[in-house]
């Protein structure tokens, strides 16, 4: 993952997504520069386009609106997961944070699609929102699902879980804050539940299987990353662990 730094190192350390070209129609374009009025919160930033002003501080009693509980999800790509949980749970907040603008213009296409006022969209890279953009334990909800593997072993250190990531996650969740995190690449689920079970600021949540991993999250719907790897024989693995509380 990419450790936030001062603005000027910034882009120095490898960052866990590829730069992508946006393939907007002028539709799309025009729908998406409606709608991000509406759902895209405006970022300040600091040396990159994704990057964000180490200043900034979202002020979670006003973004989303309402006063439920926030979960946060990161790397939402098309905004499946989001948008059917917004849906499903209006008097919960939901703050999704991605880097690709396809991917929000989509998202925010069928939040409005779907009515949902509860939920907001940040286009940012998201060690830096954890660092400083939300407030420390504004987060009751933290999911993760599918995040790029990063399969070849020269590539690993571009992954966007670490250690550093974890402590970051354990920063902005509430005490008893639950982290969700699922993939279908066995060495990264293997790897992220090793920090986790080490870690002195998770401890698991709710039941495991046998093996004990998570039982599948019921509010992740089918994607197309899951599909995929399903038909490729991979197996797809859930972890649940609670941020323990503050001393
Ligand atoms: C493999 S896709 C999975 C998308 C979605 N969670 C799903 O299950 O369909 C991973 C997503 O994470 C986003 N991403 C990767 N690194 C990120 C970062 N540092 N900050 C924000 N988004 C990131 C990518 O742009 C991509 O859309």
């Amino acid at each position: 993952m990419t450790v936030p730094g001062p603005a000027s190192s910034y882009r120095s350390v490898p960052v866990s997504f590829v730069r992508r070209s946006r393939r907007l129609s002028d539709t799309q374009q025009r729908l998406w520069d409606e709608q991000r009025l509406r759902y895209l919160v405006d970022v300040p930033r600091a040396a990159a386009t994704t990057s964000v002003d180490p200043g900034f501080v979202l002020d979670l009693a006003q973004v989303p609106p309402g006063s439920g509980p926030v979960v946060l999800e990161i790397g939402s790509g098309q905004g499946d997961a989001v948008v059917a949980a917004a849906s499903a749970r209006p008097g919960t907040r939901f703050l999704a944070v991605e880097v690709y603008e396809p991917g929000l213009a989509h998202t925010a296409r069928r939040a409005a699609a779907a009515g949902v006022d509860n939920l907001r969209l940040l286009q940012a890279n998201a060690p830096e929102v954890l660092a400083s953009a939300l407030p420390e334990a504004g987060v009751d909800e933290l999911w993760i699902f599918f995040p790029d593997p990063w399969r070849k072993a020269r590539h690993t250190k571009r992954r966007l879980v670490d250690e550093p990531f974890l402590a970051l996650a354990a920063r902005v969740l509430a005490d008893g804050g639950v982290l969700r995190f699922a993939s279908d690449w066995e060495p990264y689920a293997e790897q992220v539940r090793g920090l986790l079970e080490s870690a002195s600021d998770f401890a698991a949540h709710g039941t495991t299987t046998p093996d004990g991993w998570a039982p599948r999250f019921e509010g992740r719907v089918l994607t197309g990353f899951e599909r995929k790897g399903t038909a490729a024989g991979r197996v797809v693995r859930d972890l649940a662990f609670a941020r323990t509380p503050r001393a």
